[in-house]
């Protein structure tokens, strides 16, 4: 396949971890003997398509280095930021030497290392003649409550058309680049790209991914990744 554009995935992992505790921070917490980041990025370099892949980790993570991924050819890193779109953002700038205006990037947490490669496929077939790019995401299937403030149920929530978004989420360099840009400066929280690219009026295209694309958050999310990991054929 000819490609004029080319495809980069950006790896946040400077989070501290904190819904999840313990003494290692999360992304270098092991499932099967592996710590989660490498499971995370295995998946993004089994897709040969992607041209490198920038991990933003913490200034004070020494685990990093001691990873095989930290030494792989198609792998670079940067110190991240205070929030995940800050760390997005930096290691942004650390692939402006490498990357185009019109390159893809996919960003894909490290705190979901369940990324099943048909997925990875799916995303990029998904978005491949899409002007705004898209994302992994799985319609709710729980119905929905918002909760008032004694801890009860205020109101079930329509579920129709409601989808909850996962990574990779895939956009244009230059243009997820300027919709983080504006996000920071406006010091507007986002918690994916997406929103960030909805903000400048964009609607992103939602490509339905596997529910087991689980993001780990809390300690019981451990064993399910772990179960998932270990179903997996292709691991
Ligand atoms: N992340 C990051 N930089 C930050 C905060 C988060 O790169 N300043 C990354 C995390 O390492 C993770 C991803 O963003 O891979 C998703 O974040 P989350 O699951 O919230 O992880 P943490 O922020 O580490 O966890 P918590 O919010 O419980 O502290
Ligand atoms: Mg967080």
């Amino acid at each position: 396949m000819s490609r004029t554009e080319r495809r980069w995935a950006v790896v946040p992992a400077a989070g501290r971890g904190e819904r999840f505790g313990g003494r290692i921070p999360k992304q270098h917490t092991l499932l099967l003997g592996r710590p989660m980041l490498s499971w995370a990025l295995q998946a993004l370099l089994a897709e040969k398509s992607i041209d490198g892949v920038m991990v933003a980790v913490s200034a004070r993570d020494r685990r990093w280095y001691g990873l095989p991924e930290a030494g792989h050819a198609r792998v670079g890193c940067c110190i991240g930021g205070a929030t995940r779109s800050e760390s997005v953002a930096l290691a942004l700038q650390a692939l402006a030497p490498l990357a185009g205006g019109h390159d893809w990037i996919l960003v894909h947490d490290a705190a979901r290392p369940c990324l099943a490669r048909s997925d990875l496929k799916r995303l990029l077939t998904g978005i491949r003649a899409d002007a705004v790019g898209g994302i992994l995401a799985q319609p709710a299937s729980d119905t929905l409550k918002r909760e008032d403030d004694e801890g009860r149920c205020a109101e079930t929530l329509p579920r129709e058309g409601v989808w909850r978004a996962l990574t990779p989420q895939a956009f244009r360099y230059g243009l997820l680049l300027r919709a983080l840009r504006i996000c920071l400066d406006r010091e507007r929280a986002v918690t994916d790209e997406a929103s960030a690219v909805e903000a400048l009026g964009l609607r992103p295209r939602l490509i339905r991914g596997r529910s087991d694309n689980i993001k780990v958050t809390s300690r019981e999310d451990r064993q399910l990744a772990e179960a998932i990991l270990q179903a997996r054929t292709d691991r």
